[in-house]
Formats: structure tokens, sequence, C-alpha cells
């Protein structure tokens, strides 16, 4: 019998797992989290991989790179001299790891203040039991308590390549890749997707040389080509190396670097020496530990727990979000699947649109889109209008001098509903939002047109890709 019972557990103190733990306890529900994440001294870190080892300490970074990067090669151009420019690295991590920790501590903070009963710990399932589930914690606290309805949202792991495990000192996953203590001469990245740009642009802009090798023939290929083409050629510009359609080989990892073996698109035997080599090829969903068997929960063959369209899982009352189940990878998604999970455990109509959630890569330029690209309405014989804006014919893009990109949108051919927006360029992460709330609200390119956007800004830029759409432009 188990000491303690709740209402909701939670496995798993990630964006997904934290905030559905909130929204438990906000519907008035006797709630509990287990999360075993540690930080250096052993002690607990809410906010699982988006804040640990994810989102927040990239985009910290992200910044502190583009500062540098700034200082160096473009406040000449605002008339503004640098002298003895340097880079203290320790300091630069350091300011990363606080920013963590202020997150970290937000969430314990929250916790709180909902009455959210932590566990530091890992949680298993030992067994159904009248009420509900029994979990064992072990860890820092040790003990098996019960609860009604369980929501797991364990997570995800790196994917390694094949007989190139991480050792996250020359053979780095993104933990790795985000505490490297000294700038690498030669950085190689094995895969151009989100991680891959991401950490690639860091690096470069601290002074690495980085060489990307992608398997794929196409750069970005779930991006809007025309979007994928402009980042590709701004990548490029910036001195990334990006050599697409590669078959990698053997890794072999020694005192001196990395040694990477790969062929070309056109079949020639390649070698890639580095100092440090970061491996980005995916994520696979994480049960490690969890003993889904005890009870008899059903992962589908990826490993990730099957769920219907409403985060159901094969037992009731057993549900499941995140990154550990179906669908993007992306922390906004597991927090929507974590809010509408608890309120359908209240009884309510919790609801997440997959058409609508908007991806971001915080390169720079930034790329972020929401909805359908360009090669997928082709490909549904889907017919469609275009409007594209470049950032070029903007007044505040010119003022911050940022002009690279553009905004494109996307609206159906009889009844104008934008059907896909998509932005390259500066701020792109903040501009999809208006994107995303006129495709909630099933907007047409005409009602973006239509509607005032303060001048100077860069909104503006969307405002005439809507107005494009009907070939109206005012500014180009
Ligand atoms: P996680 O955040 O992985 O949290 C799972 C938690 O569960 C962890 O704390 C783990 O320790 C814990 N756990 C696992 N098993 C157990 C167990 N048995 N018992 C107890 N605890 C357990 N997404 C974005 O939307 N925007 C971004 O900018 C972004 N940047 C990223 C950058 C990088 C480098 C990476 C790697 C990912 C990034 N992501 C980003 C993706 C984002 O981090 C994930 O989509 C998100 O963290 C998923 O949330 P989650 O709650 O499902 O799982
Ligand atoms: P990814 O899926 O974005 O990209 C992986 C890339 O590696 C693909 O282009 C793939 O073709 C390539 N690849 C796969 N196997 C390969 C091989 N053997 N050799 C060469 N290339 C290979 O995965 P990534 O970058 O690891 O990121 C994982 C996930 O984390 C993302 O999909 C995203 O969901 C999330 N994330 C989100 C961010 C954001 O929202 N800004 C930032 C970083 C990660």
């Amino acid at each position: 019998m188990a000491n303690k019972q709740f209402d909701v557990i939670v496995i798993g103190g990630g964006p997904g797992g934290y905030v559905a733990a909130i929204r438990a306890a906000q519907l008035g529900f006797n709630v509990a989290c287990i999360d075993e994440w540690k930080n250096g001294k052993g002690g607990p870190a809410l906010g699982g991989t988006c804040t640990n080892i994810g989102c927040i300490p990239s985009k910290a970074l992200l910044q502190s790179s583009e500062h540098f990067e700034h200082a160096g090669k473009h406040f000449a151009d605002h008339g503004i001299k640098v002298e003895g420019l340097g880079l203290d690295i320790d300091k630069m991590l350091g300011r990363k790891d606080a920013v963590v920790k202020q997150n970290n501590d937000g969430i314990t903070y929250l916790f709180k203040k909902n009455k959210i009963t932590f566990f530091h710990g890992r949680g298993a399932f030992a067994k159904a039991s009248g009420a509900g589930y029994e979990l064992k914690v072990t860890g820092a606290a040790e003990e098996t308590i019960e609860g009604k309805h369980i929501i797991v949202a364990t997570g995800s792991n790196p994917r390694a390549l094949p007989g190139a495990d991480f050792d996250e000192e020359s053979i780095l996953s993104n933990d790795g890749a985000l505490r490297i203590p000294s700038v690498p001469k030669k950085l190689g990245l094995i895969g151009s997707g989100v991680i891959g740009l991401e950490m690639g642009s860091v690096w470069r802009r601290l002074g690495s040389e980085v060489t990307v090798l992608e398997a794929l023939p196409t750069f970005l290929g779930a991006v809007d080509e025309q979007i994928a083409k402009e980042a590709h050629k701004a990548f490029v510009k910036q001195g990334l190396k990006i050599e697409l359609g590669v078959k990698v080989g053997e890794v072999k990892s020694g005192k001196k670097g990395v040694t990477v073996a790969w062929t070309n698109a056109k079949g020639e035997a390649q070698t890639l020496e580095v100092d440090k080599l970061i491996v980005s090829i995916g994520r696979v969903p994480n049960t490690i530990g969890l003993n889904p068997e005890a009870v008899g929960l059903k992962l589908d063959e990826r490993g990730a727990i099957l769920v219907d369209d409403e985060c159901r899982t094969s037992l009731p009352n057993v549900w499941a979000i995140g990154d550990v189940v179906r669908g993007p990878m992306l922390a906004h998604k597991a927090e929507e699947e974590g809010v509408a999970v608890a309120e359908r455990i209240a009884g309510q109509h919790g609801h997440v649109n997959f058409n609508t959630i908007p991806w971001v890569i915080y390169t720079s330029p930034e790329i972020a889109w929401v909805g359908q690209t360009e090669q997928q309405l082709k490909a549904e014989g889907r017919a469609y209008k275009a409007g594209t804006f470049p950032f070029l014919a903007n007044g505040r893009a010119r003022a911050l001098g940022d002009t690279t990109g553009m905004v494109k949108f996307l609206a159906d051919a009889t009844t104008d509903e934008i059907l896909g927006v998509h932005i390259v360029g500066p701020m792109a992460s903040e501009l999809i939002s208006e994107a995303v709330v006129a495709m909630e609200f099933k907007a047409s390119a005409e009602d973006i047109a239509r509607i005032c956007h303060a001048h100077p800004s860069l909104s503006e830029a969307t405002k005439e890709a809507a107005l494009a759409v009907d070939k109206r432009t005012l500014n180009f």
C-alpha cells in the first residue's frame, strides 16, 4: 500500500510535465511531479531538457555569440569603434548557467505556489492498484506513491551515430555542445537540422571553422524551399561549410580530436578532421527506467509511448505527452499537450491544433514558419496564391542593419484563407505569432493586409507579404 496518494502524478518535470502539473493543480487536483534531473551539485533542476540542456541554454549562447559577432563585424557600420575585443568563454558559459538556474528556480517557485508535491528521483510504474497506479520513486526521494491519473512526460534523448557513442569530450550531444570549455579551432557537425544549425552558428560566431555533414540532398527539407534556399545562402556567406547528400562512415576519436570518414554527394571518399564533433541527427523518445512493462503500457516501433489524438495511452487514466509521444519535438507542443490533458482529466475539452504549431530556428537570420509549405501544397494539388515581401524594403530592417530574408504568405486561391506563413529574417521568432493567431482564427491574407501595423516595424513586412498575395504591395 502506497503511503502517499494523489489525484494526478506527472512523471517528468520538463515543459510538458511541469506545465501539466501546474494546470492540473489550478483545476483543483492534488498533484505530484517526479523528476530525476540533477544540477551540478546533485540537487533538483526542474525544466527538463528544454531548461537544462536545450531551448534555454542554447538561446543564451546564441545571444552571447551574436553580441560578439556584432561587436566584431557590425558595430563599425554604426560608427562604433571597438578596440581590444576579446572573449571570456568561462564568463559566457557561466552566464548561460545562471540563466538556466533562474529558470530552474522559477519552476520550483511555481510548484510551491500551486502546492504541487515534488519528488526528486526516478519514477517507475510498479503495478496497477485499486485507485489507479502505484509508482516507485528512487533517488533522493525513495517511496511508493499512488495516483488515480498518471501523466508520462519523460522526454527524449539524443540519437548517437552507430559506433560513435557520446563521450561529451570529443563526440558531443547537445549536452556537451553547450559547454565546450574553449573555442575549438575546427568543429564538425553531423546533421544540418535544428540543433546542427543553432550550435554551428554559436561556435562559428565565436571563431570555430565549422563543417556540417548532412545525409539528405536537400537543405532543411521540412522548410519551405524558397525560405530554405535563402537561409542556406546566408549561412554559407557567414562561413558555415554545409555538405549535403553525404554518407558518414567510421568515426574515430583520439587524443588529437575526431576523424570522420565520409562520402560526398558524388560518391568520393573524404575525411574530416576536427577538434570536436557534435552529432545532431535527431532524438529518440525516452522511457529508460520507466518500467512500462509492469503495467503493460504500449510503445510504438520507435519506442514512443503509443497515444491517440488526445494523448490517451493504451491504459485507462494513463496519459503521455511531449517528446515521448508522436509529433514534433518542441517545448511548446509539449506544453500545449500538458494543458490539454489536465483539462481532459477534469472533464473539460482540452485542445491542441497541430496545424498551427509554429517552428522556429534561432539562427541569424532566424527561420520561422506555421502551416503548410509551398511544396506541400503543390504535392496536395491545392490551388494557392503566394505573396512575398523582402526585409530589404522594410524601413525598420534597414535601421537595424539586418535586411536579409523575407516574409512569405500562402493563401487558398479561392477563399484567400491563410494556409502557411514562412519567414526568414530578423526576429522571425516573434513575427510568426501574428501568423499563428491569424491561422487559429481562420483569417484570410486580406484580413492581415487590412490590419494597421506600427511603423516602422518588422511586422510591416508581414502586412506587405499579405498584400503581395493580391499583388498590391505598397513599398515594393
Ligand atoms: P523533457 O524536456 O525532455 O523533460 C523530461 C524530464 O523527465 C527530464 O527532466 C527527465 O530527467 C525526466 N525524466 C525522464 N524519465 C524520468 C523518470 N522515469 N522519472 C523521473 N523523471 C524522468 N524546443 C523548442 O520548442 N524551442 C527551442 O528553442 C528548442 N531548443 C532546443 C535546443 C536543444 C539543444 C534541444 C536538445 C532541444 C530543443 N528543443 C526546443 C526541444 C525541447 O527541448 C523539447 O521538445 C522539450 O524539452 C520536450 O519537453 P518534455 O517535457 O516532453 O521532455
Ligand atoms: P533534426 O531532426 O532537426 O535534424 C537531424 C538532421 O540530421 C536531419 O537533417 C537528418 O537528415 C540528419 N541526419 C540524420 N542521420 C544522419 C546521418 N547518419 N548522417 C548525416 N546526417 C544525418 O534533429 P536535431 O537537430 O538533432 O534536433 C532534434 C530535435 O530537437 C529537433 O527536431 C527539434 O524538434 C528539437 N529542437 C528544436 C529547436 C527549436 O525549436 N529551435 C532547437 C533544437 C532542437
